[in-house]
């Protein structure tokens, strides 16, 4: 059930800011971090697939991990609530999305600007001088700039958000009137604080989200459901 008062919030607001997290990929069969570590790669440590450390003792295994992941992702298409989100952009007069997910699902569906807070699993770049590259099919991918190797384009755990997306994020979050947070546990940092910068900054907040997170209770509306048929139906309420 959309409250009322949530629809007409996100019909007055001049700036809507969206965060969102795994869960928004979940009904497109996209494994979260954890999931795919099940079967195949159970027995592996998630540090040692995505952490420079690892990388640097086994890239060919990191690399074999990152092949898999992208060939499951390639497999997928985007769901019901990624194409709502690229419908809603050109229904407000202005819509920032930022999502922690790197599967390209948001941008695949039609959303343009996307502020990819952890990299995007489909893009290479050198290890040792960053420079972009293309891994194509080898196993251990070199840099046609420095001779490095290419690792995924991905924030491994320990490395720093993108400056460039921290920036363009908080500015957004300071300046949104709504911020909605959707299909994420709202517990990693700073992604999570991009709520409470809108909260401080008087946005009118909401989550969606099939199991209440911990900010539920801190947000004005807690919409409890999947995002792939919460979101359709919010559009067709904003649309009437
Ligand atoms: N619709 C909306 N939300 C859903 C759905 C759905 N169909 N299915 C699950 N969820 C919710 C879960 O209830 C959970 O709150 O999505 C959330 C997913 O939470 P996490 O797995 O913690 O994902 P996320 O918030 O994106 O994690 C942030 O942590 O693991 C690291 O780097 C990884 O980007 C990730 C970051």
């Amino acid at each position: 059930m959309i409250p009322a008062a949530l629809i007409e919030a996100l019909a007055e607001a001049r700036h809507v800011c969206v965060l969102t997290g795994a869960g928004v990929s979940a009904e497109s069969g996209v494994p979260t971090f954890r999931d795919a570590q099940d079967g195949l790669w159970a027995d592996y440590n998630p540090l040692e697939l995505a952490t420079r450390e690892g990388f640097s003792r086994d890239p060919a295994l990191v690399w074999r991990w990152y092949r898999w992941r992208r060939e499951l992702v390639a497999g997928v298409v985007p769901n019901a609530g990624h194409t709502a989100l690229a419908e809603l952009a050109g229904m407000l007069p202005r819509l920032t999305l930022v999502t922690q997910n790197v599967d390209g699902l948001h941008q695949r569906a039609g959303s343009a600007d996307v502020i990819e807070f952890h990299g995007n699993l489909f893009v290479d770049r050198c290890f040792d001088c960053g420079r972009p590259g293309d891994a194509a099919d080898e196993e251990l991918p070199r840099c046609e700039a420095c001779g490095g190797l290419l690792r995924p384009g991905v924030v491994w755990f320990g490395e720093a958000i993108p400056s460039d997306a921290i920036d363009r994020a908080f500015a957004a979050a300071a300046d949104c009137e709504m911020f909605l947070s959707i299909g994420t546990s709202a517990l990693v940092y700073p992604a999570a604080g991009l709520i409470d910068i809108a909260r401080e900054n008087g946005a009118v907040c909401a989550e969606i989200n099939p199991d209440p997170t911990e900010q539920a209770a801190s947000v004005h509306f807690a919409v409890a459901g999947e995002s792939g048929r919460v979101l359709p139906e919010l559009l067709g309420l904003l649309a009437s």
